[in-house]
């Protein structure tokens, strides 16, 4: 009896301890004890101040959001612009951070310049060919991933009418990775697209995009899975279910590729008041516990630092828009909150 008067403080000590600290931890730190990349997408004319602050604590990588794509890094046939791009690198090299480059070709933010011209096959090739050697070997070694093509599959599973495609046909996206590759063989290589999250007709052609271009010896890497959704959309019988959701994963995971969720974001209609903040995060809690729970995740990103910026309030025409883990003044939601305390505490044997 003596002993446990003597052992309850000290037992209480440490539950109280090891609380405190999950809870005070950067979710940066937390993702690093479970050996996953916790991200955000970036804006190199943003770096300063609160937003540099939030970035460099809690996230261990960041991912491009704009200035890497073609219409901003290759603005003329003859000229290049790397400006925005080696601010963010720069940046995530002070901080410890990973870089994911995103995105080297995508039917938006496709110049004008290739657009309103017409090329033979063999001519968009050349031109794709010295794009990408020009952008990869550029960041050889200092952006370890890169979405090499992004959005290439229409929602039902068709090849998307993309400049690249009526240029050069089909085979585009496999010259595309084979380019990346020869430009930095130790750079991983991902195929990125929305709307592709569960199984359905868009995520199966992609599951056998893949699996042709790796029977075809393509240098492929890993899949991302965007993860653009609206509050209320995951939980176990909803469109993004958690099982649907593991199943797709792993299914890509069977093939020896990795999965990133790479654009995470949870919106609502409106502005969202406390009930809504509090679905939002257990959505964001769901995401996170779904990547945890399936080995072939191994980075969940969400896309951008803070509800300031985020493309949504634009893209929705809603000033109102909340869809990330900070709030216009850069303080945590209760979404954050979620986030921290799946990656400081959930196991796989706490699934039901
Ligand atoms: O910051 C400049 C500003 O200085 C300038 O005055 C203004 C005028 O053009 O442009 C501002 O940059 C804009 C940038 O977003 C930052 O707001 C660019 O014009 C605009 O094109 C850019 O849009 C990006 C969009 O992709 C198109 O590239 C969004 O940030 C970005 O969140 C969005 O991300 C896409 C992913 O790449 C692919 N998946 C969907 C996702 C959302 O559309």
């Amino acid at each position: 009896m003596r002993n446990l008067l003597i052992l309850f403080p000290v037992m209480l000590l440490m539950a109280l301890t090891t609380s405190v600290t999950a809870q005070d931890q950067p979710l940066r730190e937390l993702a690093d004890a479970r050996d996953i990349y916790i991200g955000a997408a970036a804006q190199s004319g943003l770096l300063e101040g609160d937003y540099a602050d939030v970035l460099s604590r809690e996230f261990n990588l960041l991912t491009t959001e704009w200035e890497t794509k073609m219409c901003v890094t290759h603005p003329t046939a003859t000229t290049y612009d790397f400006t925005g791009t080696d601010k963010l690198v720069e940046f995530a090299e002070e901080h410890q951070m990973v870089v994911r480059g995103h995105t080297l070709l995508w039917h938006e933010c496709f110049p004008d310049w290739l657009a309103s011209d017409d090329y033979t096959r063999d001519e968009a090739i050349d031109i794709m060919r010295e794009y990408i050697h020009t952008v990869v070997e550029r960041y050889k070694g200092r952006i370890a991933i890169w979405d090499v093509v992004n959005e290439a599959i229409t929602d039902n599973g068709l090849f998307r009418s993309t400049p690249w495609y009526r240029m050069i046909g089909e085979d585009y996206i496999e010259l595309a990775f084979r380019f990346a590759h020869e430009a930095d063989p130790d750079v991983l290589l991902f195929y990125n697209d929305y709307g592709a999250e569960v199984l359905n007709r868009k995520s199966d052609r992609i599951y056998k995009l893949v699996s042709d271009m790796l029977e075809n010896e393509v240098p492929i890497d890993g899949v991302g899975l965007q993860m653009h959704l609206q509050v209320g959309d995951v939980g176990d019988r909803l469109p993004i279910n958690r099982q649907a959701v593991t199943e797709n994963i792993n299914r890509l995971g069977d093939l020896g590729l990795q999965v990133h969720i790479t654009e995470l974001d949870l919106k609502h209609p409106g502005k969202a008041d406390e009930s809504v903040l509090e679905q939002q995060a257990q959505n964001y809690r769901d995401v996170v516990e779904i990547c945890l729970s399936a080995e072939p995740c191994t980075a969940i990103i969400v896309w951008g630092v803070t509800d300031r910026y985020s493309w949504i309030k634009d893209f929705d025409n809603n000033p109102d828009a909340a869809p990330l883990l900070f709030d216009e003044d850069y303080q945590p939601k209760p979404a954050y909150t979620a986030v921290q305390q799946a990656l400081a505490e959930f196991t796989t044997d706490d699934q039901s």
